[in-house]
């Protein structure tokens, strides 16, 4: 009988992770922070933060702080000198996980763009992030930036082939949801029956059967049984 339970579990369990994989959505916020100093220990200083609400439609909400004078004086200094800007981009996911990320960029790229940047965040098959980088086209300039706010296109990328339903990676997820959700800090309140009944009700109806067919008659087990 446990195996059979077993069996029916597993067939609702797969029916039910494919249909919600097409299904899934989550989201992401990023807190950046930018350095303008070349150096092997560069001192980041915040940017501002992006959150993005639903990683489906790549809806995402961009908010930045403009350059100060001092930054755009250190950002000439980098490009005359062929260095790169550097972005640490720290990604919260809706599973609970927390990533840092390491980008950079041509620093006269940046001043030939009037500050116009493009952040790409790639995600895996089970809509965790795997990489964030920055892209600047240029052309290199040297000439300040007529700007002092940054123009950010955020896009949401998969490696090639897009997203693949995977079971194991999204039962893996699952259970980071629910470990995440037991810190508190996701926002899936539904309770246990309204999420898992799929699978308990397959077991309940088993059981029942399973009882109706061999009726135990243990200590106690009431008096009719106990005449037979
Ligand atoms: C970014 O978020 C952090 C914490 O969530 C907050 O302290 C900070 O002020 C935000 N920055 C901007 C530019 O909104
Ligand atoms: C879950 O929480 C949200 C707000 O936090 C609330 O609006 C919603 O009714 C809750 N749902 C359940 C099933 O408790």
């Amino acid at each position: 009988m446990y195996i059979t339970y077993v069996a029916i579990c597993l067939l609702g369990f797969s029916e039910f992770t494919l249909g919600n994989e097409l299904d899934y959505d989550g989201w992401l916020q990023m807190r950046l922070m930018h350095s303008f100093d070349d150096s092997p220990v560069p001192k980041f200083i915040e940017r501002g933060n992006i959150s993005i609400s639903s990683i489906r439609l790549g809806a995402s909400n961009v908010v930045q702080i403009g350059l100060q004078d001092s930054h755009i004086t250190q950002l000439k200094k980098l490009a005359r000198n062929g260095g790169k800007y550097q972005l640490k981009a720290v990604v919260r996911s809706s599973s609970g996980s927390e990533t840092t990320f390491l980008t950079s960029v041509l620093a006269c790229h940046l001043l030939g763009m009037d500050l116009e940047d493009s952040l790409n965040v790639w995600l895996d098959s089970a809509a965790e992030p795997v990489a964030v980088n920055l892209v600047s086209r240029g052309p290199c300039t040297m000439e300040g930036p007529s700007t002092k706010m940054w123009t950010t296109n955020v896009q949401v990328k998969y490696p090639d082939g897009g997203p693949v339903p995977d079971t194991a990676t999204y039962i893996h997820k699952l259970e980071k949801e629910r470990e995440a959700r037991e810190r508190g800090d996701t926002k899936d309140n539904r309770s246990f029956l309204a999420k898992y009944w799929m699978f308990i009700v397959p077991g309940l109806i088993l059981f029942v059967l399973m009882s109706a067919q061999n009726p135990e008659g243990g200590p106690g087990g009431g008096g009719g049984t106990g005449q037979r």
